[in-house]
């Protein structure tokens, strides 16, 4: 079948400002966007730019505004897209060129909710594995899911305009620990996003949760970990 594309590109050697164009590829309705965007690639413009790796939704690294909504290029197959197919870099973010931005105020908030494990003072060098109940794992299964691929928080009106909001991936992620029985340093992160630029800048907008590629069920998970800092509800 024919696909129409409709790319914002943005090359800064080159251009003063993003700017549209269009393509027009081969493709079958079951190819993936990703398939698409690498036919123009390898076919007819190589100075297109864009980052992906495992194309198999799992390594995070194709989040893109396909259509007008945030999704993998791995995860979207042609088939599904109106066309022209658009396709715009996640917003938020500074555009380095096409479709790759800067990731690193989004890993700026990761980092500082400290996403590890941080074990109690007396167990931390255990003679055995630390234990836990399939109930004590349940807790924050949903969170263990996210491959940090930032189309949450760059869906989110309140990071658009605040950029110093931790953004609901770091929140996910804090989650992941905090709620693990194993952890000791849920204390500490609560501390952290109940600051001003913390988890209460969340608005409950829910387009975090309908951005995640993952399913994960963000705006529940920024609503526990605000219940737990205001509550003291671990
Ligand atoms: Fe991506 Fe979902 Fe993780 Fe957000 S919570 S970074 S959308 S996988
Ligand atoms: Fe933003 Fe999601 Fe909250 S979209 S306002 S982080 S519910
Ligand atoms: Fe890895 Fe799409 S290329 S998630």
């Amino acid at each position: 079948m024919e696909v129409k594309l409709r790319l914002l590109r943005f090359n800064p050697e080159r251009d003063e400002d993003a700017h549209w164009e269009d393509y027009t590829i081969d493709a079958e309705p079951m190819d993936r966007l990703l398939d698409c965007l690498h036919k123009v690639k390898w076919y007819q413009d190589g100075s297109l730019a864009l980052r992906r790796s495992c194309a198999h939704g799992i390594c995070g690294s194709d989040a893109m505004i396909i259509n007008g909504v945030n999704a993998l290029a791995c995860k979207v197959l042609v088939r599904d897209l109106k066309q022209p197919i658009t396709v715009e870099p996640i917003r938020g973010l500074p555009v380095i060129k096409d479709f790759v931005v800067d990731m690193d105020p989004f890993f700026a908030g990761y980092k500082a909710l400290k996403p590890w494990l941080i074990p109690h003072e007396n167990r931390r060098e255990p003679a055995r594995e630390r234990l836990q109940s399939p109930e004590e794992r349940e807790r924050y299964d949903d969170t263990t899911k996210c491959i940090l691929c930032a189309a949450c928080t760059t869906s989110c009106p309140i990071f658009w305009s605040d950029e110093e909001y931790v953004g609901p991936a770091a929140i996910v992620n804090a989650h992941r620990f905090i709620f693990d029985s194993r952890d000791a340093g849920a204390r500490e992160r609560l501390e952290i996003l109940s600051q001003k630029d913390g988890a209460f800048k969340c608005r409950t907008v829910f387009n975090c949760t309908d951005a995640c590629p993952r399913g994960i069920k963000v705006t529940r998970a920024i609503q526990e970990v605000k219940r737990a800092a205001l509550f003291d509800s671990l």
